[in-house]
């Protein structure tokens, strides 16, 4: 099967569209140059009330994506530190946490229109002034945008699980990709990690352990932190029975 008729939770659908929106599908050689993305883009409607907000609030809350260093100081106005979120989904989570602390920036990632759409409606509807949002894919923002040793704290909620094994390697926990997050750790940065498939969580534990400069604040897995609210993939496991593992990594000072 065409891996774009599978969608990252392993449903057949054909809500999957496209693989990559920088790649040039006509060209034989882009597809031997593709590089492997962690997400497939997937169809979706936005609410009208959601398209008021993305027309209008593109242009304030939304950073382009670009070849170029970003200055945190320049764009929040501050020096608070700063936490980056990698595929926020609907963003409900997100702007909790950005609402809840205030003294802290956030910097969310999403390649799904439509959530980012719901973030943009909820920064509004809540005046946050802390929290920016980069509609690419993160790992490309990191390697271009992101000062090294810059970031305080990595949130990865329930990223896609991709459970067939000829689609692991699409998982976004695993090297090279825990590498690139180390580098652009603060010392004493954390990556808090969460996801509601068992074997995804088994491998995520050991490749972190096998991430240099990185530690684990806990034995294995992490205690539930309490501070973080539900998200709506979080919720989709409970209701399929499924338990919640969570991970708490830290760089070394
Ligand atoms: C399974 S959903 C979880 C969404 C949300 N965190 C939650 O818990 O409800 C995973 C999300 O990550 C996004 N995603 C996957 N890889 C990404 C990447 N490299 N950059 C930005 N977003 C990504 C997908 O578009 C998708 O919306």
């Amino acid at each position: 099967m065409n891996e774009q008729e599978t969608t990252a939770d392993g449903n057949n659908s054909s809500a999957a569209v496209a693989e990559d929106p920088g790649a040039d599908s006509n060209s034989a050689v882009s597809v031997f140059r593709r590089t492997i993305k962690t997400y497939v883009l997937r169809a979706g409607r936005m609410t009208d009330s959601e398209k008021r907000s993305y027309e209008e609030l593109h242009q304030v809350w939304c950073i382009p994506f670009e070849h170029k260093t970003l200055n945190f100081t320049e764009i929040f106005g501050n020096t608070n530190p700063v936490t980056f979120e990698i595929g926020f989904g609907m963003g409900h989570a997100t702007a909790a946490i950005a609402r809840a602390n205030p003294e802290m920036n956030y910097i969310g990632s999403e390649v799904h229109v439509p959530g980012v759409g719901r973030l943009l409606s909820e920064i509004k509807k809540n005046q946050l002034k802390n929290l920016f949002i980069i509609e690419y894919d993160a790992l490309e923002i990191l390697k271009s945008m992101i000062p090294d040793g810059s970031i305080e704290a990595f949130h990865i909620f329930f990223p896609d699980p991709w459970p067939k094994k000829k689609h692991h390697k699409r998982r976004l926990m695993q090297r090279p990709h825990t590498d690139l997050l180390m580098q652009k750790l603060t010392p004493g940065g954390y990556i808090y990690f969460a996801t509601d498939w068992q074997e995804y969580a088994e491998e995520a534990l050991s490749e972190l352990e096998a991430t240099d400069g990185l530690k684990n604040r806990y034995e294995g897995f992490a205690p539930h932190q309490e501070w973080r609210p539900r998200t709506k993939f979080e919720q989709k496991g409970i209701d399929a029975g499924r338990d919640i593992f969570e991970l708490y990594f830290e760089k070394e000072e």
